[in-house]
């Protein structure tokens, strides 16, 4: 099995998305988010694969979760369950789940892993959420100075592991 690893963006309330967009957009997050990812296979659910503005990820195998046996994804993958898309790849050292909100649910009991970038605002109007990160099963491995965004967010990276 492959190790699991979730990549996310997520404010201080726990926001990661908006009206089916990301709740921030954060240069150097993005970067790092290729730089993490690439050449590893990168698990998402539907309306996440329908938010990227160019499509399937280049350089990553893109593999897409929906219950719709009829849908098709252009540059990627089509599975049913978070289990067919994990057992796909299987011959991956690791896969990143790079979300949203119902994929990184149920993708939590299964990670090892967790690479956040922490934003240090609220996003009033946020509509999807990242799960409680409950600290008697995570520990955090790594944290990165705080930066800034031209935009005036600040955030940092976070590293955590499964105890
Ligand atoms: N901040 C970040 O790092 C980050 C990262 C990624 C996404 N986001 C944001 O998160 C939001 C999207 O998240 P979301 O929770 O609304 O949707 P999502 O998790 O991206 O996709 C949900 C869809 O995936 C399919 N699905 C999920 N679990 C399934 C299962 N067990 N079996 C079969 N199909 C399953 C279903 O597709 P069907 O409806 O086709 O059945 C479901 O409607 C967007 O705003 C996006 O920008 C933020």
């Amino acid at each position: 099995m492959s190790r699991v690893e979730i990549i996310v963006a997520v404010g201080r309330d726990g926001a990661i998305g908006r009206r089916g967009d990301l709740a921030f957009h954060i240069r150097e997050d993005l970067r790092r988010f290729k730089q993490l990812t690439m050449g590893h296979p990168v698990i998402m659910g539907r309306k996440t694969f329908e938010s990227l503005p160019k499509g399937a990820l280049p350089g990553r195998r893109n593999v897409v979760i929906s219950s719709n046996p009829d849908y098709t994804a252009e540059g990627a993958e089509v599975v049913h369950s978070l289990k067919e898309a994990v057992e796909l790849c299987t011959g991956s050292e690791k896969v990143f789940i790079i979300g949203g909100g119902q994929v990184y649910a149920q993708a939590m009991p299964l990670a090892e892993r967790l690479h956040l970038t922490r934003i240090d605002a609220d996003t009033p109007d946020a509509d999807t959420f990242f799960p409680e990160i409950d600290s008697e099963t995570w520990h955090e491995t790594e944290r990165s100075e705080q930066a800034s965004d031209p935009s005036g967010l600040t955030y940092r990276f976070i590293t955590l592991e499964k105890k």
